[in-house]
Formats: C-alpha cells, structure tokens, sequence
C-alpha cells in the first residue's frame, strides 16, 4: 500500500515483498519510545519492478531512511550513490541513508547484527571456532565480512548447488574460508551451524548429514518465526548446546541501522525480550 503523505516528521519505512509480517515497524517505534526520537515508520509492500520509484516517491516525501528486505537488497545496493564498507564487500544493501546533499548511503547491518546477537546476547566467542554457513545466496554474502573479523579457524560455506559456493569462497579469497557440498560435510564436526539458506521460509530443511555439530556446539538460523523454524528444531535433535532463531538478529541490525540513522544506539535486550514473550511454542 503506497504511504504518500506530505508531513515534517521524518519518515522511515521498510521495503520488500512479502512484507505484512514484517517486525521491523514494531522494533523502530520502540527504538524511537526508547530513545524519544520523533519519526514515523512503515512497512511498504514493493515489488523488485517497483523499487526504483517506490523509493523516489519515498525520499521526495521526507524520507530519511530505508531499510530493504527480501528481495530488494540488491537492487538497494545498485542503487545507493556511496556505500560503506561492509555494504560494498556484502554486494547487498539493507539500510538507505538520506544524506544532507541529497545522495543515498547504502549500508549492511545484517553481520554486524548477527555477530552482537551471537556475541553479545549469547555470550558465544567465535574466535578460533569452526563455522558452518548454509546457503551461497545473499543471507551468506552478508555475514562473511564481519564473521572473518571474529578471528575463526575455519568458515566452511556449503551449498545445496555446490558451484556457487565454491564462488562465493572465491570473492573473499581468504585461506580460513572453504567450500563444501553438503555430502562432504561428514565427518566434521562445527562449533557453530548457521543456516542462511531460504529453506526455512518454505518449511524445509537443507539435506545435512547428521553428527556434525559438536559437543557444545550451536546452531542458528538467520530466518525467524513465532513457533521453531526446521532448523532450530534439527538443531535441537542435533543436542545443541542452544539452537536459535533469528529474531535477535533482527532487533541488532535494526539497532545499527536506527543508529546510523539517528546517531543514537537504543538498548536492544528489553525489546528482545518483549518480542520473545510473545511468541508462543518456541
Ligand atoms: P537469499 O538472498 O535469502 O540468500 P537466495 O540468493 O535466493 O536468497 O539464496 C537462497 C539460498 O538458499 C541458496 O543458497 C539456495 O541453495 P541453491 O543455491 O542450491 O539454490 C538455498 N536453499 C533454498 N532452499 C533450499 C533447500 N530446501 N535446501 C537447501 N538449500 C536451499
């Protein structure tokens, strides 16, 4: 539904398609209580065709900031006129920035969010772990940045279509950083198992061989729901030490980019916590 209205307060939106279950109006708004800023924002359902004038129509109308879900990130990133660092390495965009000239700042929270939840909110330390990443798609591309920063020993990507991780592997060209099918994961075994594939979202799980998590080891998958996602759930048969879903995620790369955007970081474990609650059967 297009959100059109001329208004001096500053406007937000989140863009993507599906969009009506999105929790990010929710999280913004309890960000803007929090930290008493004064700004509206919306969830807009828009179509890859429509993104390019959605997000004109947007900025001409007080926007200041965009964040772009499923599956804009892309067309996000070709579209900003600079990019920060971790947005250029993604090759994918979820939060526009309005600068003052006029000109967009493309930026990537999704790492820098997955990284705080896992080691801030978990308590988990990545150094020198061994990871597993699921999925080649853009979820991968956008964690491998700031996971590499934690100091890992390994990051293993792999991916149903084995080529394309071999790919992705490639573009970082950093010797940590390994390609695999998921046959050949047997006999590893993982401290940490993310799934970035979009296998959750239709209710499947990617095809893995069992016994690869190791003793304490954890699982988490960047996809979230009000009950447990397959994954969480094989996690779970799995004897992890915990297995995750990714609505912490969402809140920390909500925060970062609430931060970029207003200057102001909002305390994320209180809204954490009430979204928790209100889930039920997880
Ligand atoms: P996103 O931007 O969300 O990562 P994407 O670029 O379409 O989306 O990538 C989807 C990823 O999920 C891919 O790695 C895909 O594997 P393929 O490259 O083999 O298609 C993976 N995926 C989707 N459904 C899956 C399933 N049921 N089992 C395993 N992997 C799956």
């Amino acid at each position: 539904m297009p959100h059109q209205k001329t208004t001096s307060i500053d406007q937000y939106a989140v863009f993507g398609d599906p969009i009506s279950h999105s929790k990010s109006p929710r999280i913004h708004r309890l960000f803007a209580e929090q930290t008493e800023q004064v700004l509206e924002y919306h969830a807009q359902q828009v179509p890859a065709e429509q993104f390019k004038q959605a997000a004109r129509d947007f900025f001409a109308l007080n926007g200041k900031g965009l964040n772009c879900t499923v599956p804009l990130k892309e067309l996000a990133w070709q579209r900003a006129d600079e990019l920060t660092e971790r947005a250029r390495s993604a090759k994918a965009v979820n939060t526009l920035k309005r600068l003052p000239d006029g000109r967009l700042l493309g930026d990537n929270t999704d790492g820098a969010g997955l990284v705080k939840d896992l080691t801030v909110n978990h308590a988990l330390s990545l150094t020198s772990a061994t990871i597993l990443i699921l999925g080649a798609g853009g979820a991968s591309r956008g964690i491998i940045g700031p996971l590499l920063e934690q100091s890992p020993r390994q990051l293993v990507i792999a991916n149903r279509t084995a080529a394309k991780a071999v790919d992705l592997a490639a573009e970082f060209n950093d010797p940590r950083l390994v390609a695999s099918e998921f046959a050949a994961l047997k006999g590893q075994q993982f401290d940490l198992i993310l799934n970035a594939t979009s296998a959750s979202l239709t209710g499947q799980l990617p095809n893995l061989p069992t016994d690869i998590l190791a003793q304490n080891g954890v699982c988490y998958d960047l996809a979230y729901a009000n009950s447990a996602t397959p994954f969480v759930c094989w996690g779970k048969a799995q004897n992890a030490a915990k297995s995750l879903d990714g609505l912490g995620m969402l809140v920390e790369q909500a925060a970062a980019a609430f931060y970029l955007w207003r200057g102001v970081y909002p305390e994320t474990a209180s809204i954490i916590s009430s979204l928790n609650a209100e889930r039920t059967n997880h």
